[in-house]
């Protein structure tokens, strides 16, 4: 680890600091000139030697998001979508670049004659890819907030792309558990099997094809991927594996301003993402009844706070099931974070007894037994400007299809659509009719990028882990708005999750102690061990002006900051 470190500082040159970070723990790094946390050391560097060039935080964040579309292929991308939220010159503002369903997609394009989804059909190959929205999204995003020119912004990504980079270990172990499915395209073998293997660690990789897609992009924005030989390219390479995805769906394809959504709590205001995305309205609801049910005179640790959160997730989690797209959803952030509604779930809520999740809403008649990417960067600057930028492919690689011509993988984010009855996604949501396929709608997403600031202190998070996203933020939130926690600490500790379906509180190993958990089970709680919690990064900025950047211990993950002598 220490050797990591070392790495990035020497990368990073003698003015900044930052550490890698891969299952293990380290204080987070400290600087006075910005900071940036996000998945690999390569991609944060791109974000502090843009902050170091005179960019603001705009400028590095989607800097540091091409960078991770080529050295971290696995999340980042140009074939996925996403969402920011950002805070410039005191102005508040939200993108939607979420992916949106191919106009020739239909509601039952998963299923059988008989109803039944059909094997992986949404999960592997591009009839599960959405409209990519980052071409579009990252630029736009750019464009109304960015300092530097965009070519200046798209030049180390595209250099990282044409002259290489150094596989990790990470990318190899990644390349190598997805390795069955990649081989299903050949398209996707010959660039990252090579040899019918993953390239080996510590070799250079390049990527030409997508070098040549970066320069365009750098010269002409997203039009040089939603039209013309790119997008012609997508669309035939999408046709040849049974894809629905048309060049005149890229074209058609529009990101989408939207008021972030925006609260307070604990005497801390917050602003993170409204629908299409879940994750704002589930943070939102979590803190506000935890306030309000007393959650800061509870004690730290024991039984009553772990039962709380999982009550009130259990119920977050079940209005899920209503949300949807902005157009269809049967219920939206003003009717979930109505005074009423939270007080008639505050008043559902018995501190000595676990609900259960089945008496909390309507399900459909029989639910089939339950059967992972994204990446989070999030950066602060010297002027005060937060960015936090949470971009996905959905499952890691996406749909494993790789665009020759492009150099990309799409993603494969129609299977956080409803895309069967009843049928769990990926993570195990179990969603509604206001989710389900229709053409051009926006998929439901639980991505939580958020603000949180208290004069002008403030932090900026978000993570990757799907269902698990919202609650592993607000978790850190918790730890370090009411209970004082160092930031790295914070993202350290073990946590807890529920989502309402399947009814079982997760908790990581070491999160509580054996006699709370046998207290948990006195009051009605399944509990089950795991180790799929979400994966954080953050950036902080103190009071005395000092930032702090932490990535998350559990997986990938870079921090970075610029320290004075930039
Ligand atoms: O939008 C969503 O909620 C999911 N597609 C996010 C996927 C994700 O976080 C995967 N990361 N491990």
């Amino acid at each position: 680890m220490r050797r990591l470190a070392c790495t990035l500082l020497l990368a990073l040159g003698s003015l900044s600091q930052g550490l890698a970070v891969e299952g293990a723990s380290f204080p987070a790094v400290s600087g006075s000139g910005g900071a940036v946390a996000s998945a690999e050391n390569a991609s944060t560097e791109v974000g502090i030697e843009i902050l170091r060039a005179g960019g603001n935080a705009v400028d590095a964040a989607v800097a540091t998001a091409l960078a991770l579309a080529v050295v971290h292929p696995e999340a980042g991308n140009l074939g996925g979508g996403g969402f920011a939220v950002v805070r410039i010159d005191g102005q508040l503002a939200s993108l939607d670049f979420r992916e949106a369903a191919p106009a020739d997609a239909t509601r039952d394009m998963y299923l059988d004659a008989e109803g039944r989804p059909v094997d992986d059909a949404s999960r592997v190959g591009p009839l599960a890819a959405g409209v990519p929205g980052s071409p579009t999204g990252l630029f736009e995003l750019h464009q109304r907030f960015g300092d530097l020119p965009w070519s200046q912004v798209v030049r180390p990504a595209r250099l990282l792309a044409a002259e290489g980079f150094i596989v990790t270990s990470r990318l190899h172990r990644s390349l190598s558990s997805e390795r069955e499915s990649l081989e299903r395209f050949p398209e996707t073998v010959r660039v990252w099997l090579p040899e019918g293997r993953p390239p080996a660690v510590g070799s250079r990789m390049r990527l030409p094809a997508l070098a040549t897609t970066l320069e365009a992009y750098a010269e002409a924005g997203p039009r040089a991927l939603t039209s013309g030989s790119v997008a012609r390219a997508i669309e035939r390479a999408s046709d040849a594996h049974g894809g629905l995805l048309k060049a005149s769906d890229l074209a058609s394809y529009r990101a989408v301003w939207r008021q972030p959504l925006t609260f307070d709590a604990f005497g801390w205001k917050l602003a993170s993402m409204d629908l299409p995305s879940s994750g704002g309205i589930i943070l939102a609801q979590t803190v506000a009844l935890l306030e309000s049910l007393g959650w800061r005179q509870m004690p730290r640790f024991g039984a009553d706070r772990a039962h709380l959160l999982a009550e009130v997730w259990r119920r977050s989690f079940a209005d899920r099931f209503l949300m949807g797209d902005p157009v269809t959803t049967e219920a939206d952030s003003q009717s979930l974070l109505a005074h009423d509604w939270l007080a008639y779930w505050r008043s559902t809520i018995r501190m000595d007894r676990a609900s259960l999740s089945a008496d909390l809403a309507r399900l459909p008649e029989s639910l089939p037994p339950e059967s992972s990417d994204t990446t989070h960067v999030a950066v602060a600057d010297r002027s005060g400007n937060l960015v936090a930028l949470t971009t996905t492919l959905n499952d890691t690689f996406g749909c494993r299809l790789l665009v020759p011509e492009a150099g990309f993988f799409l993603n494969n984010e129609m299977d956080d659509f409803a895309v069967a009855p009843g049928r769990p996604n990926l993570y195990g949501l179990v969603q509604g009719e206001a989710n389900a396929v229709r053409p051009g709608n926006r998929m439901l997403s639980s991505m939580t990028p958020t603000l949180v600031w208290r004069g002008s202190e403030a932090v900026v998070l978000g993570g990757r882990g799907g269902s698990r996203i919202p609650t592993a933020v607000a978790q850190v939130l918790l730890r370090l708005l009411v209970d004082g926690d160092p930031l790295q600490t914070a993202v350290d500790r073990p946590r807890l999750h529920h989502q309402w379906l399947p009814d079982i509180l997760r908790v990581e190993a070491d999160a509580l102690s054996p006699e709370t958990v046998q207290e948990l089970l006195s009051r009605g709680h399944e509990v089950e061990i795991w180790t799929r919690d979400a994966k954080v990064n953050a950036v902080r900025v103190l009071e005395n002006g000092t930032f702090e950047a932490a990535a998350d211990p559990r997986g990938p993950g870079s921090a970075g900051v610029v320290t004075p002598m930039d």
